[in-house]
């Protein structure tokens, strides 16, 4: 049984036990802990509601494209049962509404920053940028770190959506500022459905329900506690789904779709269910798998996207099942009640019984599933690991980009070539998730063995294991400069990004910074 901070201060496990310490504890001292809320007044697991995220309403729609407006704003909201916490939302709700596209139908967002000229706990200025995990953008709107968007600024973003069917997500990627940004709530799915997904009977609709995972600290009296005082990452003692501690769901005896995306800062999930019963994964990052996997375990971590199907007529009306979580390995933190997740209690209710099947063949012709290794014209290395204090990705960070007015780059690969990418972790200390933006890849393999099966469909972030190696298999087919950078958020703010650029000889790419904000008056107000 996992103890939590606090009984290991009153245990006095503390002195002999620095290893297994919360490092949060080891290089902030105890101050930023000090007025952590007990784990005695933390809601039991199962006894707060499931809540699912709203799907976002366009203020506009033409023949082509919806328009939307999201409005980034302060809100009080509710997290732990009668306590009050100031949240950063998307429209006004944590996790912020669902957009729902269609493969080649364009989505245009007015992103508004309406937050505060200056957070009113951590002091700093909230700019945004708003980058959607999973899309190939053009760079100017691919939420481009040091594009920002001040409080007070809007910033329209193009969104084409011309990729298949897909589970990405939009956070916040404000340069040095992400982490506290998302872990204050701006982070939100959208899905691309096209024809083929819809016609494989794979749960739609009301069974087809997205699931933001992540985890938090609260202070005392209810208000996020975050602290940078260690570089090395954030644990929260509370596990949240959709913003909710540890929700129960009531469920049909049928077929249920989630979209898991892990969105906590710095802690990684291993996924199960208590049942005993295999998760079946069809769908990765990039969209649905050539065929589904049954895995009785489902590592994730930040930026990951698993589509899962939980078949719950196997149970009997009244059975709960309960969604735990088993840490990876080494680098997490775990206290009281971080071994689960989430519930699903299964009620009688008549449901509808289309769109309840998994079938064998889900999308063998996946254009990225389908790339040749032959075809890699060449094999590049990047080492993720700290140097020097530092979080480093091939000895830089993003300040050699912003040194050299945003033109170093770590890779120059050229429009239309397939390449091999090799991700490592030198390290036995730390994992990281490597994203790049833009692309979609094959894991070819991970430490010189098969990829997990639950990797085998289209991803854009691999999880690095301590001392692991994956490499990847892409092609490149758009345009301009792009980030690349560990997804452990705090890693990511300080300063773990670096960008690659593909060169097209016959069209240069557009310029990231090349699209700003605007400023709008305060008497013309987000709607
Ligand atoms: Cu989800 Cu550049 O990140
Ligand atoms: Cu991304
Ligand atoms: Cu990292």
């Amino acid at each position: 049984m996992p103890l939590s901070r606090r009984d290991l201060i009153k245990t006095g496990v503390f002195a002999g036990a620095a290893l297994s310490l919360p490092l949060n504890r080891v290089v902030s001292g105890q101050s930023a802990f000090a007025n952590q809320m007990p784990t005695s007044k933390l809601p039991k697991p199962f006894t707060v509601p499931f809540s699912r995220a709203p799907i976002a309403v366009p203020v506009r729609t033409t023949g082509t494209a919806d328009y939307y407006h999201i409005e980034s704003k302060m809100i009080s909201g509710e997290i732990l049962p009668g306590f009050k916490t100031m949240l950063f939302s998307y429209g006004g709700s944590v996790p912020g509404p669902v957009i729902k596209a269609t493969r080649g139908r364009e989505v245009v967002v007015r992103h508004w920053n309406n937050l505060p000229a200056v957070h009113p706990t951590l002091g700093y200025e909230p700019w945004t940028s708003v980058h959607l995990h999973g899309g190939a953008s053009l760079p100017q709107y691919d939420g481009y770190a040091s594009d920002v968007t001040l409080p007070g600024q809007f910033k329209d973003y193009h969104y084409p959506n011309q990729q298949c069917a897909r589970t990405l997500w939009y956070h916040d990627h404000g340069i040095h500022h992400t982490a506290e940004n998302a872990y204050h709530g701006l982070a939100a799915q959208y899905h691309i459905h096209d024809p083929l997904e819809q016609s494989l009977g794979i749960p739609q609709g009301e069974f087809d329900v997205a699931l933001m995972l992540s985890d938090a600290v609260f202070n005392k009296d209810g208000s996020l506690l975050f602290t940078l005082a260690n570089q090395k990452g954030l644990w929260g003692d509370v596990m949240l789904v959709n913003g909710r501690p540890w929700p129960v769901m009531q469920v049909k005896r049928r077929k249920y779709r989630f979209r898991l995306c892990a969105s906590a800062l710095s802690r990684s999930f291993g996924l199960s269910l208590d049942s005993g019963d295999p998760l079946v994964v069809i769908a990765t990052d990039g969209g649905l798998m050539p065929a589904p996997v049954s895995t009785n375990m489902l590592r994730m971590m930040s930026g990951e996207r698993y589509e899962i199907i939980i078949d719950f007529s196997k149970y009997a009306v009244g059975q709960r099942i309960v969604l735990k979580n088993t840490s990876p390995s080494n680098n997490n933190r775990d206290f009281v009640n971080t071994n689960k997740m989430m519930a699903f209690d299964v009620i009688g209710d008549t449901f509808d019984t289309t769109n309840n099947e998994v079938p064998a063949v889900l999308n063998p012709a996946d254009p990225v599933m389908n790339l040749r290794k032959a075809d890699a014209v060449k094999t590049r290395e990047f080492l993720f690991h700290r140097k020097g204090g530092q979080w480093v990705i091939n000895d830089t960070t993003w300040k050699e980009v912003e040194d050299s007015n945003f033109e170093f780059v770590l890779a120059s690969p050229r429009y239309g070539d397939t390449e091999i990418w090799e991700f490592k972790n030198s390290a036995g200390g730390w994992f990281h998730p490597a994203h790049a933006h833009l692309v979609d890849f094959r894991i070819l393999s991970r430490n010189g063995l098969p990829p997990m099966p639950y990797e085998v469909g289209p991803k854009d972030t691999a999880y690095l294991g301590e001392n692991e190696t994956v490499r990847v298999l892409m092609k490149f087919e758009g345009r301009g400069k792009y980030m690349i950078h560990c997804h452990n958020i705090i890693h990511e703010d300080h300063d773990m990004m670096a960008q690659y650029e593909v060169i097209d000889p016959l069209r240069p790419g557009d310029d990231p910074m090349g699209t700003r904000a605007t400023a709008y008056l305060p008497t013309t107000p987000p709607v």
